[in-house]
């Protein structure tokens, strides 16, 4: 989903050639055959947007793989673009890194101040080392490697699987199947109760391009929309769209996650950006991207 938003944003932008590969062409895990990808293209600067990726379920369930998959892949490829000479390197955290008791919204000073949330720690302790490896590089090397921690993101390419996905396209996809099937009521993981910011991933392409034209852009910043609303809250917006009459319960023997988790983006703002697609809007576009994908037969659900 980041991969093909930052390759719209950036193909906008006369004169930058894109190199993209797909997992098949290159697995990230592979080493040599990182280097030999870089070795071959010789690019300026990377965005790394590829990982495992999931929501609290699938990061409940496969641990092992959400920390191994990701140390491997970020490690290789930051090694292989620093041996290259490559200059500039995004690599993309998350929100979901911060301390679960992080002082809400979450200030980019709150990274390791605490325990992390136990329901994502393996991906949380993998993405720390890939922002904190770029960091090193930067403090010993004096190439300008660093991060951005984007907040729960939505939009065109999302992952809809049923078990797997996150909140968001999670939603939305159960409130569309319940209105197709005339179901009188759907049920949300959890209580509701926990608060949740959302970003839409055209907005955090169009940071990331901002981040990267900084001569000296900070180690990390949070990218977000700077605002939050409860998953009851955020699950009745989206029968609103979808045009869902039913009724909507909650259920509370499914675990919630952090209690609330917005992030201050006033050092984002300070540096000259700011969202501009509102959550509404997003869904809307969201939910056409999903109901052309899911009449071609293309919808992402693995
Ligand atoms: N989605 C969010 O809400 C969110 C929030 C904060 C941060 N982020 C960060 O944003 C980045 C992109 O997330 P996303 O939502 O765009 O996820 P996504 O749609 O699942 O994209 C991740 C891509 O990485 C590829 N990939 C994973 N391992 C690979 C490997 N070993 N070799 C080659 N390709 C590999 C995947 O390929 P396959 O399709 O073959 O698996 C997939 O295309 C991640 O770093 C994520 O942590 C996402």
């Amino acid at each position: 989903m980041v991969g093909s938003a930052v390759c719209r944003r950036l193909s906008q932008i006369p004169g930058v050639r894109l190199i993209t590969r797909t997992r098949d062409e290159v697995d990230l895990e592979d080493e040599s055959a990182v280097r030999e990808l870089f070795r071959v293209e010789k690019p300026d600067a990377v965005i790394f947007a590829a990982a495992r990726v999931g929501g609290i379920e699938a990061n409940r369930r496969y641990p092992v793989e959400f920390m191994t998959e990701n140390l491997r892949a970020q490690l290789a490829t930051i090694q292989a673009a620093y041996e290259s000479g490559v200059g500039r390197f995004l690599f993309l955290g998350s929100t979901c890194i911060y301390p679960r008791m992080a002082p809400q919204p979450i200030r980019e000073e709150a990274l390791l101040s605490g325990p992390l949330e136990p329901t994502n720690e393996a991906y949380a302790l993998a993405k720390i080392c890939g922002l904190k490896l770029c960091q090193y590089y930067r403090q010993q090397y004096g190439v300008v490697f660093h991060s951005a921690m984007p907040t729960n993101l939505y939009g065109p390419g999302d992952n809809y699987h049923p078990e797997h996905s996150h909140v968001l396209p999670g939603l939305l996809r159960r409130i569309h199947e319940a209105k197709e099937s005339g179901a009188d009521h759907v049920t949300i993981w959890g209580s509701g109760t926990p608060r949740r910011e959302f970003l839409y991933v055209d907005d955090l392409a169009d940071a990331l391009v901002h981040l990267l034209e900084l001569d000296d852009p900070p180690d990390w910043v949070n990218v977000g929309s700077g605002v939050d609303l409860s998953i009851l809250e955020l699950a009745e917006l989206i029968a609103e769209i979808v045009g869902y009459r039913g009724a909507i319960r909650t259920d509370p023997s499914r675990p919630d996650g952090m209690p609330r988790k917005l992030t201050d983006i006033s050092l984002l703002r300070s540096l000259g950006w700011q969202p501009r697609i509102e959550l509404e809007e997003g869904i809307r576009r969201t939910y056409a991207d999903f109901q052309r994908s899911l009449q071609a037969g293309l919808l992402r659900s693995a």
